[in-house]
């Protein structure tokens, strides 16, 4: 791989899959294409390779590159926040970003890892499984769908073509405050508890996620392109946990005790459970996450990212 485009990679999880290609692949030209919408440059502190800022949905791909491709493109460019209702540009910019990018690489087949979600599953709760029926819930989850639903006429089409996706499940580590609202649970916990207060989740904290390790991400992702395969995997830790054992976690690792306040939960349906059988990821991509919850948040605080940029505590309760 000499030449390797990431979109999305001023993003969370596109900045950790930036700086661990740089690592693991010295050699090649990076070339990163965002357009901020909601990444942030400060992630990128240590990136040597080139810029790209613009909005991959709209972009003429023709224009921009000339001809120019890469030996392999990791497709993360999303609208992220899953709250975000209107229909036409979740679908819009999510979907057609990677159309264009399809239709500019289809001329030599550029071997592609894109981000799905386990959004794409529903609500549903149980094991999610590959070949589950797909049932997104918000538009967000419908414009990962029509990702996968891409992917596979492609598939038909080019079969020789390598395309995989990923299902990242609850996702948290390094460079991820920058979301905002969408920032991990681990993320807005943790900022509660270095304030000094109580953190708050919903009644009885016994609901269970797959909270999965970003460098477990990276490196799935990155097994999912040295694998030459097509399809589609689950990426998760396959280990739900609770929100209290969220809560426990962080007491761990900033050296506190706070009990969680406890409050009802105001949506009628709240999945109470989500976790993501790795059996095929390990079978297909031969690779399984390393990171236990306790060890991901014990790496995270080491990083300095779970405290960084927070307002200092005033007080921190024992
Ligand atoms: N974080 C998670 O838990 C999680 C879970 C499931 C799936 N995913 C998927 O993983 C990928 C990365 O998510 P993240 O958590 O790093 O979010 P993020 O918001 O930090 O990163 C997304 C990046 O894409 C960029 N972007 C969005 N639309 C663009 C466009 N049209 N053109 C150019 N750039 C654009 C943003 O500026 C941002 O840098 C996304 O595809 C997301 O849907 C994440």
């Amino acid at each position: 791989m000499k030449h390797i485009w990431i979109t999305g990679g001023s993003g969370f999880i596109g900045s950790n899959l930036v700086l661990r290609l740089q690592e693991e692949f010295p050699e090649a030209s990076l070339t990163v294409l965002d357009d901020f919408r909601s990444g942030s440059f400060p992630n990128l502190e240590g990136y040597r390779g080139d810029f790209v800022a613009a909005d991959i949905s709209r972009l003429d791909w023709d224009a921009e590159f000339r001809g120019r491709r890469p030996d392999a493109i990791f497709h993360l460019a999303s609208i992220t926040d899953t709250t975000l209702q209107d229909q036409k540009i979740q679908t819009h910019d999510n979907v057609e970003g990677f159309r264009r990018l399809l239709d500019y690489l289809r001329p030599e087949k550029t071997p592609i890892v894109y981000a799905s979600s386990a959004a794409t599953y529903g609500i549903r709760a149980g094991v999610n499984r590959i070949g589950d029926p797909l049932a997104p819930a918000n538009a967000y989850a419908f414009s990962k769908v029509q990702l996968e639903n891409l992917a596979r006429k492609i598939r038909e089409e080019e079969p020789s073509w390598k395309i995989a996706g990923l299902r990242y499940f609850n996702v948290y580590g390094p460079r991820e405050g920058h979301k905002g609202v969408p920032a991990s649970m681990a993320w807005h916990l943790a900022g509660q508890m270095l304030l000094g207060k109580r953190p708050r989740i919903f009644k009885n904290g016994e609901q269970k996620r797959d909270f999965v390790y970003v460098k477990d991400i990276v490196s799935m992702t990155v097994a999912a392109m040295k694998s030459g395969k097509t399809g589609v995997w689950n990426a998760g830790s396959g280990q739900p946990r609770s929100f209290n054992e969220m809560v426990e976690g962080l007491n761990g690792v900033l050296g506190t005790k706070f009990k969680p306040e406890y409050f009802p939960c105001p949506y009628p349906f709240y999945q109470p459970h989500t976790e993501a059988d790795m059996s095929a990821t390990q079978r297909d991509l031969g690779i399984r996450p390393k990171y236990s919850l306790e060890d991901g948040l014990r790496d995270y605080f080491e990083s300095g990212w779970l405290t960084r940029g927070r307002p200092k505590a005033k007080t921190r309760k024992k």
